[in-house]
C-alpha cells in the first residue's frame, strides 16, 4: 500500500475542517502513518458554495455513490448528519468493505446496534470519536487507555451551548435564560432552533454512547431521564452561588453493582469541583475509575477544527489498522460483544440524592410548617432552609436543601406542596451532587 485513499460525504462545517487538516498537516500525518492520506472524493449536495478552502474541483461530486462505489477508496467519512440517508450510506460503505468514520451521534444513538453489527460482520473499523465531546479523545480513552477500570462515576458537560448559557447566567446575575439564549444565537453558539441542545437531547445521544463504553449497557435515548435548562431561573443561579454551588447541565452515570443511574439534568455542583471550572462553550468529563481514581478531560466539544481533529484521529488509527491487517479487531464500544453487558438503567424514581427545592409561598403564618410537614411524611429530611424577601408577585421564595432522599418521595411531596393554597406553583427541583452532604 503506498497511499491511503479516503472519500468524504458532507462538505459542511466539519467536512471543511477535515479538508483543512488533511492539507495543513499533511506532512505530520504522513510521517505518523508512513504513507500519504489522500482525499480522493468529496460528495455534497451543494458543490458550488465556497467552503473557505481550496480543493481540486475534479474531486467534488453531488453523488454520494461515487464515494461509496469507488474501489480505490478504503475509508468513507460520513459528515452529513441526521438519520437518513446517513444510515443507508454507512451500511452501504460497510457492505462494500470500506472502513467508516462518522461524527453522527444522533444516528449511532438510534441505530448503533445495526451499524456496529454490520461493521463487525464485515471486519471493518467504525470510528466515531467526533460524536462525543468534539476534540476531546474521551471515547478512545474509555475504550483503550482506561480499559482496566470499572467506572464508579462519570459526570460530564457534553453540550457547549448549554454550558455557555449557564456560564453567562452565572457571570451576570439576574440575566434571564431567554436573554442569554439570544446572545448565544447571535454569537453562533446556539442554533436558530436550539431545542436539541437546550432540552438535553444532544447530551442524551452522547450519553447513550458513553454508557456503552463505560458499562456495556444499551439504553435507548427515550428511556433516559432527560431534563434541559429552559426552566433555569436567575434566582436559582443566585441561590446556587450563595450555597457555593454552580449549576451545570450534567450527563451522569453512577454505578450500583451491575445497575446504573444514567440521567441528564441541571445539577448543582460545589464551586470547587473540577467540573465547576469548565465554563463557556467548553466540555468536560469527570470520571472515577476503581483503579485510576479521579480524572478530568477538558476541551472544545464542538466546532470545525476540534471536531475535525477527532475525525482525523479516527482516520489515522484506521489507516494504521488497515496497513497492519488489524481492521475490525477493536470492537467499537470496547466489549467483545458490544452493548450486551448485564445490568439495567435505574428508573429516575429509584435514585437517591440531595435536592434543592424552591417553593414560592405566600407569606402567611404556618406555611413553612405545612411544607416541612409534607416533606416529613415522605421521609425527606431537611438539611437547611433559607427564606428570601417577598418578590413582585407577593410570594416569598423558600429554599430547602434536603439530606439524601429518594426521587419518588421528592416527586410525590412536590406534587402535594404544589397543591397547597399557600403555594404559588409546583416547587422547582434541582438535584445536587455534593459528596459532603449526607
Ligand atoms: N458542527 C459541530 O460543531 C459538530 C460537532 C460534533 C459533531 N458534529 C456532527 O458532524 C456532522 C456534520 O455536522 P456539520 O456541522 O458539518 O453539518 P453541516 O455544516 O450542515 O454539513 C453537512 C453537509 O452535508 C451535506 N449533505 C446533506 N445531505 C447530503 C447528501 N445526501 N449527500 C451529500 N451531502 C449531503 C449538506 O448539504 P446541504 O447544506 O446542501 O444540505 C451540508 O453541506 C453531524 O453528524 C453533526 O452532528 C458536528
Amino acid at each position: 500500500m503506498n497511499e491511503f485513499a479516503v472519500g468524504m460525504i458532507g462538505f459542511g462545517t466539519i467536512g471543511s475542517g477535515v479538508v483543512k487538516i488533511l492539507q495543513e498537516n499533511r506532512d505530520i500525518l504522513e510521517a505518523r502513518v508512513g504513507i500519504p492520506i489522500r482525499l480522493a472524493r468529496i460528495a455534497d449536495l451543494d458543490i458550488k458554495t465556497d467552503r473557505g478552502i481550496r480543493v481540486d474541483p475534479s474531486l467534488l461530486t453531488t453523488d454520494a455513490q461515487q464515494v461509496l462505489e469507488d474501489p480505490n477508496i478504503s475509508l468513507v467519512i460520513e459528515l452529513i448528519g441526521g438519520y437518513e440517508p446517513a444510515r443507508t450510506f454507512i451500511l452501504e460503505a460497510i457492505r462494500n468493505g470500506k472502513q467508516v468514520v462518522t461524527a453522527n451521534k444522533a444516528l449511532l444513538a438510534a441505530h448503533g446496534p445495526e451499524i456496529f453489527r454490520a461493521a463487525r460482520d464485515a471486519g471493518v473499523d467504525i470510528g466515531f470519536e467526533a460524536a462525543v465531546a468534539g476534540g476531546i479523545p474521551i471515547l478512545r480513552s474509555l475504550r483503550e487507555g482506561l480499559v482496566a477500570n470499572r467506572f464508579e462515576k462519570v459526570m460530564a458537560i457534553l453540550n457547549g451551548t448549554c454550558n455557555f448559557i449557564l456560564t453567562a447566567m452565572t457571570d451576570n446575575p439576574g440575566v434571564s435564560f431567554e436573554q442569554v439564549l439570544r446572545e448565544a444565537q447571535g454569537m453562533g453558539y446556539a442554533e436558530a432552533d436550539p431545542a436539541l441542545d437546550i432540552d438535553g437531547l444532544d447530551a442524551a445521544q452522547k450519553l447513550v454512547l458513553v454508557l456503552g463504553l463505560t458499562h456495556g449497557i444499551r439504553v435507548p435515548v427515550n428511556r433516559l431521564y432527560v431534563e434541559g435548562i429552559r426552566n433555569i431561573d436567575p434566582f436559582d443561579i443566585v441561590m446556587a452561588r450563595e450555597f457555593s454551588y454552580k449549576i451545570k447541565l450534567l450527563a451522569l452515570i453512577i454505578s450500583h453493582g451491575d445497575d446504573v443511574e444514567a440521567r441528564i439534568h441541571p445539577t448543582m455542583l460545589p464551586a470547587g469541583h473540577p467540573l465547576a471550572g469548565v465554563d463557556g462553550v467548553f466540555n468536560g468529563i469527570y470520571l472515577k475509575g476503581d483503579m485510576v481514581d479521579e480524572q478530568l478531560f477538558y476541551g472544545r466539544g464542538a466546532g470545525k477544527e476540534p471536531t475535525a481533529s477527532a475525525v482525523i484521529g479516527d482516520v489515522i488509527e484506521t489507516a494504521r489498522n488497515v496497513i497492519g491487517g488489524k481492521a475490525g479487531v477493536v470492537p467499537p464500544l470496547g466489549y467483545a460483544q458490544d452493548w450486551t453487558a448485564p445490568g439495567r438503567v435505574l428508573d429516575i424514581r429509584e435514585i437517591v440524592t440531595n435536592y434543592y427545592v424552591r417553593v414560592q409561598a405566600f407569606d402567611r403564618p404556618g406555611v413553612l410548617s405545612k411544607i416541612a410537614g409534607i416533606m416529613g411524611e415522605h421521609s425527606i429530611s431537611i438539611h437547611s432552609v433559607s427564606q428570601k424577601g417577598r418578590d413582585k408577585s407577593g410570594t416569598v421564595p423558600v429554599v430547602f436543601v434536603t439530606h439524601l432522599s429518594k426521587e419518588a418521595d421528592i416527586q410525590e411531596a412536590s406534587e402535594r406542596i404544589g397543591r397547597l393554597d399557600a403555594v404559588e406553583d409546583r416547587p422547582v427541583i434541582i438535584r445536587i451532587e455534593d459528596d459532603t452532604l449526607s
